[in-house]
Order: C-alpha cells, then structure tokens, then sequence
C-alpha cells in the first residue's frame, strides 16, 4: 500500500519523505491556504522534494473552468495529479482529462455510487473522505470495504486513496480491505512507528547493555 502525507506544509513533507517511505502527496484548497504562499510556487517546491504522485485540487465548479485550471496545473510537473470535486462537471471533466492522458483524484467521496461514476469516467484515484463519515456516525471504512469489491467486480483502473484519514487504525483497516493508498495527516504519519512496549523494550535493552560493561 503507498503512503502519501496530506498536507501542504514542506517542513512536514520533506521530514516524512527523509524516512524513505513516502510515495506521494496530496493538498486541498483548505491546506494550501494555511500555507499562505502561492499555490503554483508551493507545487514547484513540492515536486522537488517528493518523486511521485502529487495531487493540486482544481477550484473552478463548472466544466470549462475545471479543464482550464486542470491543464494549467498540469503543465507545472509530468507527477501532477488533477483534483476534481465530485460533481456532474467535475466527472464529466474527467472523463476529458483522462483521454488527454492527463491525471486526475476525483475528491470528495461519501459514497459507493459516487465511486463508480469515478471509476467509469476514468479516474486515476478516487478518495473517499474516511474520518468525516465517522464525523457524522457513519462506518467510512465500510465504506472502502465496498469500494474495494466493487471495484474489483468490474476490474476497475481507479485507485483507491483512502483519504480523511485519522488515526492508524484507519491505515491498518485500509491495508486490510487492499486499498491502493492512504493519504494521511504528518501526526498519523508519526503515530504509525510507535509502540510502547517497543520503547520499554528498547530501554531495557540499552540499559542491560550498560550493566555488561562492554
Ligand atoms: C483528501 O485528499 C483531503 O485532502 C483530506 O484527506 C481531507 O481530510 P480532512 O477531513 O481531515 O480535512
């Protein structure tokens, strides 16, 4: 399963990407704006630091605008993926990017519906929104699970970004069901190392060591 971090922020991008595990990243309007920096600047920096699938959200709503924003953005770097909103226009101009080999993450998912009309309109990665489902007493993972049979029913291209991500169970459920990707915030990313037997394990370990005098 590849991992991308979700955010905009490069400090935070560059220190997951120092560990060597980092497949991508994904970034939303709501992201870019806390970074308060030009949104084409910003992609420049982030396609330098990470060699893979990066995704830069379209803002336009309608057709037209949608194309024109997705061909700009996708002219800044060959690893930049479309992100288009799932609405009527938004699917429709994917169905156009994808046949002009351009790459595109269909966002903003909350259902299965929604995810076969990604698929069908060719769609390099749908995300649905995990954690706000969960927000509103809905199981987001159940969600992947059927996404993931679906899919699999009709063999289906489209990748599935688990997106929304909150915690690692998320993650370790996602890697179970055989999602494609999980995209997910720098703390999950940190949480996903930690144990703490590993880390009262590892004191003592040290700690004997010293006692041996070697
Ligand atoms: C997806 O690509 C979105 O950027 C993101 O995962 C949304 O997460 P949130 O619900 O924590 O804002």
């Amino acid at each position: 399963m590849k991992i991308f971090i979700d955010t905009a922020n490069l400090a935070q991008i560059k220190e997951a990407a120092s560990y060597g595990l980092l497949d991508g990243v994904t970034t939303n309007p709501s992201l870019v704006a806390k970074e308060g920096k030009n949104f084409k600047q910003l992609l420049q920096e982030i396609v330098e630091i990470v060699d893979g699938p990066i995704s830069a959200e379209v803002v336009a709503t309608d057709y037209n605008g949608i194309i024109k924003e997705a061909n700009e953005l996708a002219k800044i770097h060959e690893n930049i993926v479309v992100k288009v909103p799932l609405i009527k226009d938004g699917i429709k101009a994917v169905k156009k990017l994808t046949e002009e080999d351009i790459k595109t993450n269909v966002t903003l998912c909350f259902s299965a519906s929604q995810a076969i009309l990604a698929a069908k309109a060719g769609a390099t990665y749908i995300s649905p929104f995990v954690g706000r489902l969960d927000d509103i007493s809905f199981n987001g993972m159940d969600l992947i699970k059927q996404i993931v049979e679906i899919y699999k029913n009709y063999n289906y291209k489209t990748q599935i970004l688990v997106a929304s991500i909150r915690h690692p169970l998320h993650v370790v459920e996602a890697a179970l069901m055989g999602a494609h990707v999980c995209t997910m915030p720098f703390d999950v990313i940190e949480k996903l190392f930690n144990h703490p037997l590993t880390s009262i394990g590892l004191e003592k370990f040290l700690k004997d060591w010293e006692k041996s005098n070697q």
